[in-house]
């Protein structure tokens, strides 16, 4: 298994690409760490999709910097090291030229 038990963190993988994500590195062996905002029932199921033990789940506000440092910290104290970041957490608006004033 190419990633076995090298522990990732996901960020924005309670749904959309983050969860496919995860789910990739979890068939490979990794033990994932499942970023959310606020939807714990979205990331609560994307963590039950995983293949394999220690997977976790973990909140926070990335938009808020002392949220985002605990987050790293609380990865760190419960998996002990971080060895690869996936940082696709985000927001997409949609801009339609047809509908832009410039
Ligand atoms: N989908 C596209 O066509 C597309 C195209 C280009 C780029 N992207 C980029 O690819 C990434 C993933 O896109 P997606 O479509 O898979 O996204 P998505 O399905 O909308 O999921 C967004 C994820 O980011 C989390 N999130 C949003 N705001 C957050 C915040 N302030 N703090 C922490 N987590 C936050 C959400 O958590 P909750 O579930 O808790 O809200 C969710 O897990 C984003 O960065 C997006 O901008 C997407």
């Amino acid at each position: 298994m190419k990633f076995k038990d090298k522990v990732v963190l996901v960020t924005g993988a309670s749904r959309g690409f983050g969860r496919e994500i995860s789910r990739q590195f979890a068939a490979a062996g990794a033990k994932v760490n499942v970023h959310y905002n606020s939807n714990a029932l979205a990331a609560q199921e994307a963590v039950e999709l995983l293949t394999g033990n220690d997977h976790i789940k973990i909140a926070a506000n990335i938009a808020d910097t002392d949220q985002a440092t605990d987050m790293v910290n609380n990865v760190v104290s419960h998996m002990k090291r971080i060895d690869i970041l996936v940082n696709n957490a985000g927001v997409c608006e949609d801009h339609p030229v047809a509908e832009s004033t410039f």
